[in-house]
């Protein structure tokens, strides 16, 4: 056996010094805390022995600070490997050095792989794991994250980007995953915050914890910027492996179709009984999804935010489909400003990425009052409008109950250019509900009725039976058509099939001026 060539050794030796991070004691202190590593968690995101991995020997610059701060791969790990066989890039943070904070060169490696995901039209995956801008670097590292907000900026729409959010996110490491497509953060693990405890404390006095301040649930529930969370970050890695086998690899590729084994045309007896008859009882559209889509497929996103919204990836008949809704158990499905904002990013990140739009419509129309005025509701709705109309996917809607005024309008209408609208018969369309349209039209002639009670009932009901129903829409060619609710999987995976070749023309512009 000849000897070992000293440059191999060598390699070898530096290979494993970059492998260790911040070497074994904060390695054990991250397996402490019960995080995983850098790399791996990269080992988790990627098919088994996929991963290759760039520049893993970039250090600090020689002339910025004290040497021994200097760790081979520069508290990044980056390249690229599979997911289910196909191709993406990621880049996991590395807390064991200097808590992962974000120096030039670790900058500098993260824009390199988004490019390269750029260049190949495949996902970019982002681990984030970090104390924000590497405070010795000064402006070199808030330079750093400029250049990777940009990033984040210009190649929105252009390959997905999904941020795994796997313990502190201070900062500027925040920012960028607010300018990707989703982000996945870790029950009781994972912050993202601005600015933290301390700092609120000496500013404005409030007393908060990381978890009440930033944490999944928070992010989750109230301020609507987790798309997903998970109770471990083994979980969160995998829902971003499921999360990935709906989307297609770029902006010009399709969505992958898997097979299905739930029929196609399957009819759902069950869904016939749904509606109740009783107008002012509430049934859940979570179930009426669960019952169309093919079965287990409902991926629901930001599911506790907005919670009379819904929207989540789905598939029917195998096809990657978006799903809008609202959830008429919940403030009976009116539309509020977050339930405005969550539609509306879910159906600009589908048209970006070439996912038909499926929606179900049940909404009383927008929540009234004042605090939603001041609020900026108009503003709000008007992106709904922006969204849908902008949209050039295959867009179909169903009507299961209430679709009245702005909600008929805004939700996938068809002059709004939804291809195929189908109405079930407890569908009601009208400009408003029964009671709200007597008063108005018929006040006069209630004020001056023997009983005004019953004369306004006798007119509401009046109201009711000629208005709301879904044939004096399809008479006028509002609905294409009146469906069994038992039919609705087959004719939605019909009209999928029917449009899937769509192909519309946009005139060129810089960019539209949309109300955000
Ligand atoms: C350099 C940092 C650092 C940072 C942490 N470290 N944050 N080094 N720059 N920003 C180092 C620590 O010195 C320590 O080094 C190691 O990382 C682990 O940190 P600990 O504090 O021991 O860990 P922990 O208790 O888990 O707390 C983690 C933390 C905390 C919550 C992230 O470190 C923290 O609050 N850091 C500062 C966060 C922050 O304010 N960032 C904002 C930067 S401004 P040793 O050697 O002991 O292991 C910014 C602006 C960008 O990002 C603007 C864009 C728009």
């Amino acid at each position: 056996m000849p000897e070992e060539d000293p440059r191999i050794v060598e390699l070898r030796s530096m290979r494993e010094k970059s492998r260790q991070g911040g070497g074994a004691e904060r390695i054990a202190k991250q397996h402490a805390k019960h995080k995983l590593t850098a790399r791996e968690r990269i080992d988790l995101l990627l098919d088994p022995g996929t991963f290759h991995e760039t520049e893993p020997f970039v250090t600090m610059r020689d002339d910025e600070t004290n040497p021994s701060e200097k760790t081979p791969g520069d508290g990044v790990v980056t390249g690229f490997g599979n997911v289910e066989g196909r191709l993406v890039y990621a880049y996991a943070q590395d807390f064991t050095v200097q808590g992962g904070a974000l120096g030039e060169m670790q900058s500098h490696k993260i824009c390199r792989v988004m490019d390269l995901a750029v260049q190949s039209g495949a996902p970019i995956i982002g681990m984030i794991d970090s104390g924000g801008a590497r405070i010795q670097e000064g402006v070199l590292s808030l330079g750093g994250y400029a250049e990777i907000f940009k990033r984040n900026a210009q190649y929105s729409g252009i390959v997905p980007q999904i941020s795994l959010i796997l313990g502190p996110c201070a900062g500027g490491a925040a920012y960028s995953p607010a300018l990707t497509d989703m982000i996945i953060m870790v029950e009781k693990q994972s912050y993202m915050f601005l600015t933290g405890p301390e700092v609120i404390k000496s500013v404005t006095g409030e007393i908060v914890d990381f978890e009440t301040l930033g944490g999944a649930e928070t992010h989750l529930s109230i301020s609507g910027l987790a798309t997903l969370t998970a109770d471990s970050e083994k979980n969160a890695i995998a829902l971003t492996r499921r999360v990935l086998s709906y989307l297609p690899a770029n902006n010009v590729d399709n969505p992958p179709a898997v097979a299905s084994d739930d029929s196609p045309t399957r009819m759902d007896e069950e869904l016939n009984h749904l509606v109740p008859i009783d107008p002012y009882m509430p049934y859940s559209m979570h179930e009426a999804i669960e019952h169309i889509v093919d079965k287990g497929s409902f991926l629901e996103l930001q599911s506790t935010f907005a919670r009379n919204a819904i929207v989540g990836l789905a598939r029917m008949g195998g096809m990657s489909v978006g799903i809008i809704s609202q959830e008429p158990s919940v403030m009976a499905g009116s539309i509020d400003l977050d339930a405005a904002d969550k539609i509306t990013r879910f159906v600009r990140f589908c048209d970006s990425f070439n996912i038909p739009l499926v929606t179900f419509v049940d909404s009383p129309g927008f929540l009234p009052g004042v605090d939603q005025e001041h609020r900026g509701i108009i503003r709000h709705g008007a992106k709904v409008l922006y969204a849908y109309s902008e949209a050039s996917v295959p867009k179909i809607s169903i009507v299961t109950r209430k679709a009245y005024g702005g909600a008929y309008v805004v939700m996938s209408s068809k002059y709004l250019g939804t291809d195929i609208n189908y109405a079930w018969p407890s569908a009601e369309i009208a400009v408003m509900g029964p009671e709200g349209a007597a008063n108005i039209l018929y006040r006069k002639q209630i004020e001056a009725a023997a009983d005004p009670a019953a004369e306004r009932a006798r007119l509401t009901a009046e109201y009711r039976e000629k208005f709301l129903n879904p044939y004096a829409s399809a008479s006028k060619g509002y609905v294409d058509d009146v469906i069994e609710p038992r039919e609705t999987r087959a004719r939605v995976i019909a009209a999928l099939l029917a449009l899937r070749d769509k192909s519309v023309s946009a005139l060129a512009r810089k960019h539209g001026n949309m109300p955000v």
